[in-house]
């Protein structure tokens, strides 16, 4: 064999087609993987990985964990990766250079700040989302936070304050909780299609699961004896170590019920999927307030204000607000509308992919997505029609137990429809029911609002039935 040959990562980068060849690389080495790709026994995930690492995605997959696999890669060797010494190099001028690293499948909707949801494909195949792939939703550069110095203030409507380190907050009981969240930007592409609107782009899968560790808000403000019956409490603020150009934090605020009743579960989480809080979902502590949209689930949490009003963050007066169809730029007042609180009931199709094809030689299609409803309130059931609407099969729920009224985590949901005997497209439709029996709504025109929030229409693909 003659001297190995060497690829930089660009490179490598722009054989990601069968065309081009579709390589990748894997402990400094690099493989040609393109006669390799149609006997995957994994499908068509592996093209996640073309022009990249796999590293990434097999630590998702520990079937790739085996001699047997490390064998067939080998017999694709075709060199090793070229160092580039200007990778590391940091622009001091970019307030978004010490972001942390991300998962390269990550579908980005923004760069900076970092917005980005995973591919759907991946979403079903975990109950509980891995951390680097569950869904980044950024205003602002990541802060850089030292654990150690890191205090949480918390004001009290006295005006008195008080400072928690991390390990004074660990000395109240800790609770585990498994909880979606979901953007309330989620599905606004789909929205923006029935009428422009102002927003990220997000798809479908701006919602992830996951199982988060920390302590109860109750527990902490009830040992400060903030209680209930305290009249001049209604809100409790939250505020972010993130700040905007005029140095105002990320802030939002819930209502002190949620914070205090019995069946709240608002956690000041430290964990994430039993690991430290990642950089990008709040490190060192984040609150999470089960069952609310997204903006309220306050991340690098630094503050907590409890006081007679709202938040009055952008985030929580002009925005995160939902408005009649009627309403336009020219006729929005954000002060009469109402700040998004618990989350509607919503499910979306997962696999297969919009446009993907089937044959009809198959007879069947398996069809698979995510439901979830906020408030605590669980999903009962899942319609799914192969003919556009025009009959419905019942899908299998995939869930854990959840207590009555605090059902904070989705269900994913499976079923095998037939395969039409006739037509070239098959048009797939999913809806829910949650257990206060509300249903989607069936298309987006009357729901409909200008900053294209809470899209929970029926969701609709269609494929290519190829005989
Ligand atoms: C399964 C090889 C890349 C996802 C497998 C299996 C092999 C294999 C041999 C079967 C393992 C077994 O059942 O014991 C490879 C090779 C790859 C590659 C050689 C790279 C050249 C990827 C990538 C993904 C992926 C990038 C991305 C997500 C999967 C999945 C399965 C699988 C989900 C399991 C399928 C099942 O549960 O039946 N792969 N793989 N693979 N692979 Fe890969
Ligand atoms: N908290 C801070 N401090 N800064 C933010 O930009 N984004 C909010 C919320 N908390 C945000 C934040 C929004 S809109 C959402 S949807 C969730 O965080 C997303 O949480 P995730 O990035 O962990 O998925």
């Amino acid at each position: 064999p003659g001297p190995i040959k060497e690829y930089s990562k660009a490179e490598v980068a722009k054989h990601n087609t069968v065309k081009d060849g579709i390589w990748v690389t894997y402990k400094g080495n690099v493989y040609d993987v393109t006669q390799f790709v149609e006997q995957h026994p994994g499908g068509d995930k592996i093209m996640l990985a073309a022009g990249g690492a796999l590293e990434p995605f097999w630590s998702l997959y520990a079937v790739h964990n085996s001699e047997e696999v490390k064998e067939i890669l080998q017999e694709m060797h075709i060199g090793s990766l070229k160092y580039d010494m200007n990778e590391d190099v940091i622009d001091i001028d970019d307030p978004f250079a010490r972001d942390p690293q991300r998962h390269p499948a990550l579908m980005i909707n923004s760069l900076k700040p970092f917005n980005a949801e995973p591919p759907p494909e991946l979403v079903v195949d975990s109950y509980i989302t891995p951390n680097e792939l569950f869904f980044v939703r950024n205003h602002l550069p990541v802060p850089v936070v030292d654990p150690k110095t890191f205090r949480l203030e918390i004001e009290f409507s006295s005006g008195k304050t008080k400072k928690f380190s991390l390990d004074d907050l660990k000395k109240f009981k800790e609770h585990t909780i498994t909880a979606s969240l979901q953007c309330a930007g989620n599905r606004r592409s789909e929205m923006s299609k029935y009428k422009p609107v102002k927003g990220l782009s997000w798809n479908f899968t701006a919602i992830s699961n996951a199982r988060w560790t920390g302590v109860l808000l109750r527990d902490v403000l009830q040992s400060a004896g903030v209680t209930l019956t305290n009249d001049e409490i209604k809100h409790v603020q939250f505020e972010g170590l993130d700040k905007d150009p005029t140095g105002a934090p990320y802030g939002a605020s819930i209502a002190i019920e949620k914070a205090l009743g019995p069946f709240g579960d608002v956690l000041l989480a430290y964990k994430m999927n039993g690991e430290e809080l990642p950089g990008d979902h709040g490190f060192p502590l984040r609150v999470i307030v089960p069952g609310v949209v997204g903006a309220r689930n306050v991340k690098w949490l630094s503050k907590i204000i409890l006081s007679d009003i709202e938040s009055q963050s952008h985030w929580q007066q002009n925005d995160y607000k939902g408005f009649s169809p009627s309403v336009d730029w020219d006729s929005v007042d954000f002060k009469k509308s109402v700040a998004v609180q618990d989350y509607p009931c919503q499910s979306a199709i997962c696999q297969p992919k919009n446009g993907s094809e089937v044959h009809r030689s198959e007879e069947t299609v398996v069809v698979k997505g995510y439901s979830w409803s906020g408030g605590g309130r669980d999903t009962i059931r899942v319609d799914v029609s192969g003919d556009g609407g025009k009959t419905w099969k019942v899908a299998t729920l995939q869930k854990e137990h959840q207590t009555p009224y605090r059902a904070w985590a989705w269900s994913l949901w499976e079923v095998e429809l037939p395969i039409p005997a006739d037509g070239k497209k098959m048009e797939i439709i999913c809806k829910s029911v949650d257990d206060s029996y509300n249903v989607q709504p069936d298309s987006v025109q009357g729901i409909w609002n200008l900053r294209g929030l809470l899209n929970n229409s029926w969701h609709h693909i269609a494929v290519d039935v190829k005989e």
